[in-house]
């Protein structure tokens, strides 16, 4: 099957912009930790995306899209970088999401790869991002991937069954 990654414009389609709803809902029901409770609505998504879209346009944030062979996004990410001037060298991996049934092909690796090369095209050297260490988290899939990791917070957010759990953090250098 064909997948196409390529980084999102912030004048996202309505189709992109229901795609993306899906992708985040998708995910949080299904139990994934990336800053959601399980009852997530059609609105809260919609509010989410538009301030993402938001900083794309200011040139804050870049979202990868993964897209199958009909050109729908089945995944994502996204590059926040620092602005502050004594941080420019870093930026912070963000809200790495696979739709459930597209899962365990490699999609989560190849955009993983492909946010490192988008970052290192910047001249960012240093990325960092955390996970859950509950049951919403990806905690071995970033240590596969040659993160390392370097603590958390204890009740850090609540997974999206409202369970208080510790994150995960990791950077890696490239
Ligand atoms: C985490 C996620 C992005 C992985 O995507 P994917 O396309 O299934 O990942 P891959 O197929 O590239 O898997 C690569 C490896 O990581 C492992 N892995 C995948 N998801 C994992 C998870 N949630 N926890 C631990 N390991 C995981 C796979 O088993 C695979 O190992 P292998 O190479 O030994 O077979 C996907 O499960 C997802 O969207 N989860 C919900 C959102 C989430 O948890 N995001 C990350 C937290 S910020």
């Amino acid at each position: 099957m064909p997948i196409h990654i390529e980084s999102l414009a912030a004048a996202a389609t309505a189709a992109e912009r229901r795609e993306l709803n899906e992708l985040l809902g998708a995910c949080v029901r299904g139990g994934a930790s990336i800053g959601f409770l399980a009852d997530i609505t059609e609105v809260e998504a919609g509010e989410y995306w538009d301030g993402v879209l938001c900083a794309v346009a200011a040139g804050a944030s870049f979202v990868l899209v993964a897209r199958d062979e009909g050109g729908a996004i089945v995944a994502s990410v996204q590059l926040a970088p620092a602005l502050r001037r004594n941080g420019r060298h870093r930026a912070e991996v963000q809200k790495l999401m696979v739709l459930p049934a597209r899962r365990g092909r490699d999609l989560g690796t190849q955009l993983m790869a492909e946010v490192e090369a988008l970052a290192r095209s910047r001249a960012l050297r240093l990325l960092f991002l955390d996970t859950s260490e509950g049951a919403g988290g990806a905690r071995v899939f970033y240590e596969k991937l040659g993160y390392t990791y370097v603590g958390g917070i204890p009740g850090y957010a609540l997974d999206p069954d409202g369970a208080p759990a510790k994150n995960a953090i990791f950077y890696k250098a490239l």
